[in-house]
Parts: C-alpha cells; sequence; structure tokens
C-alpha cells in the first residue's frame, strides 16, 4: 500500500508520455518489472503486465497454440482440474480445431511427469499444468514436468498463480517457457499480473491497441498496482520460508482438529500441498450454509473457488479427484496466510465442529443416513 500510495503521489504520470512527470512513471514502471523479474529467475524483457491471471492464463495458450498451428501441430496437454481461465481457453480452442486432452489427477490431486511423458506427441504444441491446485492445493511436480518438455522439444506453460510468493519459482532451472502469475495471491493488489514468456517465444496480442509492452499488451499501463506487486512479491519471497513454516504448522493443526469431525475428509494431497491450503468435505451438510454461518462469526470461507462461489453446480476440482456430487456440495475451503494466528485456528476449530453439528441436525439428507436409509457417501 505505501509503495502504490508513493506512486500514486509522485509518479502518476503516463509511463508513455515524453515529459519528465511520464518518465518517472516509466522508471518505476522497468524498476517494478526488475524486481519481478529477479523473483521467478526470469530477465525484464521476459515479463509482460496484464489484468491479472486470466488474461495471462488465457494469452500464455492462445501464444502456444497460435505458434503449434503454423507448424501443424495442433495437440495440447493439460489437467482436469486446472482453473476455468485455463480450461475454458481450451474449449474455445477446442472449437477452433484444436484437439484437448486433459490428464487425470487421481484421488490426490496431482499428475506425474511421465503421465505427461507419455502424452505427449508429435503434434502437441503446449502443455499446459498448474503449479499448484487453487482449491485442494496438492502442488504438482513441475520441475519434472518442464524438464520432460524440454527434452521432447514442447512448449510448457505453468498457472503458477496460487504458487507465486508462497514456493520457490525459478524458471530456467524448472525450464518453464510460459508463467501465469496475479498480484491477489500474494498480498499485493487485485486487477494486476504478470505473463512470463521465456525469451524468442512470440506472444499474441488478446488486446489490440497501442504499442504498450513492447506491443504484446496494448493499454496504458497501471503503474501503481503493477508497483504495488513488484513490492508484494518482494515481500513475499524475502519471507518465504518463514512464512510456509509458521503458516504450515496452522494448517496442519487445522487438518488434525477438522479431521475429528465424523465424516470429514482432507481433499487433496497432504504432503505437497500449498503451505495455507485447507479443503475438507463434510458428508450431510451444505457448503454454502457453512460459509454463511461462519461469516456471522468473522470466519471468511470459501466453498470450491471464489470465482465459482456464485454457481451452484459443484466444484470439477472435487469431482475431478472422485468425490461424488452429493459431497462435493458440502466442501469448505479456507486459505491461511502469514497474518494468521493460532488464535484464528483455535476460533475456526470451535466454529467448524459446532456448525456442522448444526446443519446435520436439520438436514433430512442427514437423517436418512444415520438411520441408514441412504448411504454415505465419504
Ligand atoms: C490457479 C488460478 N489461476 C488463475 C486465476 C485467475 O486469476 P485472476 O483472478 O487474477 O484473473 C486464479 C484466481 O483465483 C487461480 O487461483
Amino acid at each position: 500500500m505505501n509503495a502504490m500510495l508513493n506512486c500514486m503521489e509522485e509518479t502518476w504520470g503516463n509511463p508513455s508520455s515524453l515529459y519528465g512527470l511520464g518518465q518517472r512513471a516509466r522508471e518505476a514502471l522497468e524498476e517494478a518489472r526488475e524486481r519481478i523479474a529477479a523473483c521467478i529467475g526470469a530477465s525484464p524483457k521476459e515479463i509482460t503486465f496484464t489484468s491479472g491471471g486470466s488474461e495471462a492464463d488465457n494469452q500464455a495458450i492462445r501464444s502456444a497454440a497460435a505458434l503449434g498451428a503454423r507448424k501443424g501441430k495442433r495437440h495440447i496437454i493439460s489437467t482436469a482440474f486446472e482453473h476455468h481461465a485455463v480450461l475454458h481457453t481450451l474449449k474455445k480452442l477446442e472449437g477452433e480445431g484444436f484437439e484437448v486432452e486433459l490428464l487425470p489427477v487421481g484421488t490426490l490431486g496431482t499428475v506425474t511427469a511421465r503421465q505427461a511423458a507419455e502424452a505427449i506427441r508429435e503434434d502437441t504444441a503446449l502443455v499446459t499444468i498448474m503449479y499448484a491446485n487453487n482449491e485442494i492445493g496438492s502442488v504438482l511436480p513441475i520441475p519434472e514436468i518442464g524438464a520432460v518438455c524440454r527434452e521432447r522439444g514442447v512448449l510448457f506453460h505453468t498457472d503458477a498463480v496460487q504458487a507465486a510468493g508462497h514456493l520457490p519459482i525459478d524458471v530456467k532451472a524448472q525450464n518453464i517457457d510460459l508463467l501465469s502469475l496475479s498480484a491477489h495471491k500474494f498480498h499485493g493488489p487485485k486487477g494486476v499480473g504478470v505473463l512470463y514468456a521465456r525469451q524468442g517465444i512470440p506472444l499474441s496480442s488478446l488486446i489490440e491497441g497501442g504499442a504498450q509492452e513492447r506491443g504484446k499488451r496494448a493499454g496504458t499501463e497501471n503503474v501503481p498496482a503493477i508497483v504495488g506487486m513488484a513490492a508484494a512479491l518482494e515481500e513475499a519471497c524475502a519471507h518465504m520460508d518463514e512464512n510456509a513454516a509458521k503458516v504450515s504448522a496452522l494448517r496442519d493443526r487445522l487438518i488434525a482438529g477438522l479431521s475429528q469431525i465424523p465424516y470429514a475428509t482432507l481433499n487433496g494431497d497432504p504432503v505437497n500441498r500449498l503451505p495455507g491450503n485447507v479443503n475438507f468435505c463434510f458428508e450431510g451438510v451444505e457448503g454454502e450454509s457453512l460459509l454463511l454461518l461462519l461469516d456471522d462469526r468473522g470466519i471468511c470461507a470459501s466453498s470450491g473457488s471464489a470465482c465459482t462461489s456464485g454457481s451452484l453446480d459443484p466444484s470439477h476440482v472435487l469431482l475431478a479427484i472422485g468425490r461424488p456430487h452429493e459431497a462435493a456440495h458440502g466442501s469448505l475451503r479456507l486459505s491461511l496466510c502469514g497474518e494468521n494466528t493460532e488464535a484464528d485456528v483455535e476460533a475456526i476449530l470451535k466454529a467448524v465442529p459446532e456448525i456442522v453439528d448444526y446443519l446435520r441436525g436439520m438436514s433430512p439428507l442427514w437423517k436418512d443416513k444415520v438411520s441408514g436409509k441412504r448411504e454415505f457417501v465419504l
């Protein structure tokens, strides 16, 4: 916030203007580019600013698809539990003549490098696999998948929106060709993100217009948000180890406590997991009711992802790891950060069992299960 306020007060010019005020904004913009590049092992020229993770995902995938199509390659590999920014883009590409293969993610929610290797074909244009899943927190073997793709000469994109600032990223060492990140996942502002594209990979523009971002993304850059993103990412990377240690201890305490609730199941990989992610299914409980009652007690939680919270469909991520429809409706996702405390965790551990009990007490479905008229699904 300080970095953004300072930028709005001191360097509020248009970075494409030639007058001094504009040039100072340009310097702030380029300094932010350098600082962000340094956090992920990239060079500043490989960084394009976007409006967030969705735009970066769209542009990365469309650029790789266009490059592939020029060489007659129209096969794209991804996973069944990507964010909709990826899945919906792939769906559109299918309508444009691409063949999309979604790898199954198993019950823990991950894929192996071997699965990727076995799926790669002569006509594969792109492998796009997320770094960590936004709903269930599983962390995927990205360096291994990157190595396979590099060896086979296939472009590799990773949606690292959940990983940036939380897990170490080194695009060169991890053989990543294209990477998306979004500032609001590491305490930066909303509506700003980055597309990293390895030098030499031409990006297709999604937005036509001026020559900003070296012609790769038209539109005057949101300098204060970009400067805020750089400050937030640097801070997150500087404190990554200590935050991860603190947050994963809180996470594990929460997981152990919530596991005591009868007919509750943890979703996602218990070991390879984002430090701050907790996701459970509770049998006989509607996720939405649980969230509203938690909100009453000052606890901000989600069911599925924030992006789909307006829809009544069960989470595609939970279905992809094999949870039945009914259980996928009763999920709870809690995201922790370095500012959470043990007292927060204790408050959640008091509230959730009480609310689950209360909701089950009102549920005809639960009564049928307890009386044996219906089966438990978890
Ligand atoms: C894994 C993942 N990808 C992409 C996005 C989209 O990012 P944005 O909301 O910045 O467009 C999100 C947002 O939650 C996400 O979690």
